[in-house]
């Protein structure tokens, strides 16, 4: 399976912070935001990773990342999104990268405790379809949301005003070789933006949807709240394992 990270749009929701530069790369404590997804993929044993990016400072990324090496990677693939027209339209750039194999795909604002290892392995024994990583939250309204009936997904909606779960639709979505046929018949949202939920239900109608529940906190970095949320989680989990790593070698602290 083939990784790719989507960082274009312009970050508008954290303006003036993304007038000079480009979201993904600002701080999530001691790293750029784009490290984070990078390390999901390569943690789940993804080794061909293709990050889209887009906006005027595209080329600092490739300063930032260079080949991967940070990560273990020989090499990265890069791609540029015109304008931002959406995670759809974002993910259709990947089509080339992808060149018939499934695909895991992590949007570049999310950021995760644990490892989705495990879904992976899982959605490699699936053979079609998709599968995405659902995450209970107490703000539904402002994601993607699972409505569920007999254990099954059988809707998401978009940032509704009435959630019908607590099940959040998490940026992290696994996709057979079909997800770009069905990107291809997408027609913009109201917000004039081609939607990853309308990709999703393409999926559920097609009956080849499945899930997992995430382990470990999950946030995403799109507002001033979730960017101090985010870096105030990562902060938390480094001190937990820097404790814990000191009490290994020294009994009873
Ligand atoms: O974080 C999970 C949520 O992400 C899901 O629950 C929603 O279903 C999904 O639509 C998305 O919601 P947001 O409105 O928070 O997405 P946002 O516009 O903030 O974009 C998230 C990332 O996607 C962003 O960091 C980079 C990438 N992106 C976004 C757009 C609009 C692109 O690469 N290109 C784009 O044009």
């Amino acid at each position: 399976m083939k990784g790719v990270v989507l960082a274009g749009g312009t970050g508008s929701r954290l303006f003036p912070l993304t007038k000079i530069t480009n979201k993904h790369l600002l701080p999530i404590y001691d790293k750029p935001m784009i490290y984070y997804p990078i390390q999901t993929l390569v943690d789940a044993g993804i080794k061909e990773i293709l990050v889209v990016t887009g906006g005027r400072n595209s080329g600092d990324f490739l300063r930032l990342l260079a080949n991967g090496k940070e990560f273990g990677l020989k090499h990265l693939d890069y791609t540029y999104q015109e304008g931002e027209g959406g995670i759809a339209d974002a993910l259709a750039l990947a089509e080339h990268f992808a060149d018939g194999s499934s695909i895991c795909v992590v949007l570049g604002d999310n950021i995760i405790e644990g490892t989705i290892r495990e879904a992976v392995d899982d959605f490699k024994n699936q053979k079609s379809g998709a599968k995405i990583l659902l995450k209970e939250v107490v703000d539904a309204e402002r994601f993607g949301v699972a409505e569920m009936r007999d254990g099954r997904i059988v809707g998401i909606e978009e940032k509704p005003k009435k959630p019908k779960s607590n099940y959040a639709v998490t940026g992290i979505y696994m996709y057979d070789e079909t997800v770009f046929e069905k990107v291809r018949v997408l027609v913009p949202s109201g917000r004039g933006e081609l939607e990853i939920t309308d990709v999703n239900n393409a999926y559920i109608r097609e009956g080849s949807m499945t899930y997992a529940h995430l382990n470990g906190w999950w946030t995403d970095a799109g507002t001033f709240e979730s960017l101090l949320r985010a870096a105030n989680l990562v902060a938390g989990t480094r001190a937990q394992a820097d404790a814990e790593r000191v009490a290994a070698v020294v009994p009873g602290v």
